[in-house]
């Protein structure tokens, strides 16, 4: 729920969602392979979420792969899947750190290692108190709300039991808040089927800057801005 702040105070956003975009225009602007980006783009994003665990952010979730990106050369996705086993083989650190760990998304159609080795991670940083990081991997928007409209459907609901806490229920993020707050580096201004439910009153905000580019810094700018903003939810 928002609060209202006095002047001058921050208050965090209970939610970010981040669109780890830019990766492969990092890369072309340093004459490297799109993986060479990815690498960049994985190490950074470990950099951001220890980060907002140590600002004390309650839920990050960030745009890992979606289920568009298949259609890139397959080189590049094996490329990507690479990075996500080596970070994934990593992810004890996260118990370490306090992260808890959880990804959402078709998880169940990807390589059976890399399916192994994430619940492994979810299971290892089970009982982490601090930052909740959800990685949205092989995730679409529309796939979500299909998968959750299957599942109502599977468990013989009537039409009247089905409204938008039904919906949200049967989402891969239920019982979690919805995003206040989703930024997209690298200039684009569009969601790319992320989060399409969650984000109904999101704030947005925008760089120029490359994801493996986004630095603390810039995330504190971002969060200083949110933290003008006046959120009204159809209210006055
Ligand atoms: C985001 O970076 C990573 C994934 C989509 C997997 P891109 O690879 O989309 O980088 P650009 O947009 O081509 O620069
Ligand atoms: C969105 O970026 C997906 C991720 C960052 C994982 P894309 O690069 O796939 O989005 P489009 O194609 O520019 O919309
Ligand atoms: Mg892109």
């Amino acid at each position: 729920m928002f609060q209202k702040r006095k002047a001058g105070e921050r208050i965090l956003p209970e939610h970010i969602a981040i669109i780890m975009d830019g990766n492969g225009r990092w890369a072309k602007k340093r004459h490297l392979p799109r993986s060479a980006g990815h690498a960049a783009g994985s190490k950074n994003f470990k950099e951001i979420a220890r980060y907002c665990n140590k600002i004390g952010l309650h839920y990050l979730t960030v745009y890992a792969f979606s289920t568009e990106n298949w259609k890139r050369p397959k080189e590049e996705v094996d490329s990507i899947m690479d990075i996500l086993r080596d970070y994934l083989k990593d992810a004890k650190n996260f118990k370490d750190e306090n992260i808890q760990v959880k990804f959402i998304g078709k998880i169940e159609v990807l390589p059976e290692d890399i399916v192994y080795l994430i619940h492994d991670a979810e299971e290892n940083s089970r009982d982490a108190t601090g930052l909740k990081l959800n990685i949205a991997l092989n995730y679409g928007g529309r796939d979500e709300i299909v998968t959750a409209v299957r599942r109502i459907v599977a468990e013989g609901l009537r039409p009247d039991e089905i409204d938008e806490a039904a919906i949200s229920a049967r989402l891969y993020t239920a019982g979690q808040p919805d995003p206040d707050f989703i930024i997209r580096p690298s200039g684009e201004f569009r969601l790319s089927n992320f989060l399409i439910w969650q984000s109904a009153y999101a704030e947005f905000w925008y760089s120029d800057v490359l994801w493996p580019d986004f630095k603390p810094k810039h995330l504190e700018q971002a969060i200083d801005d949110y933290c003008h903003r006046n959120r009204r939810f159809g209210g006055v």
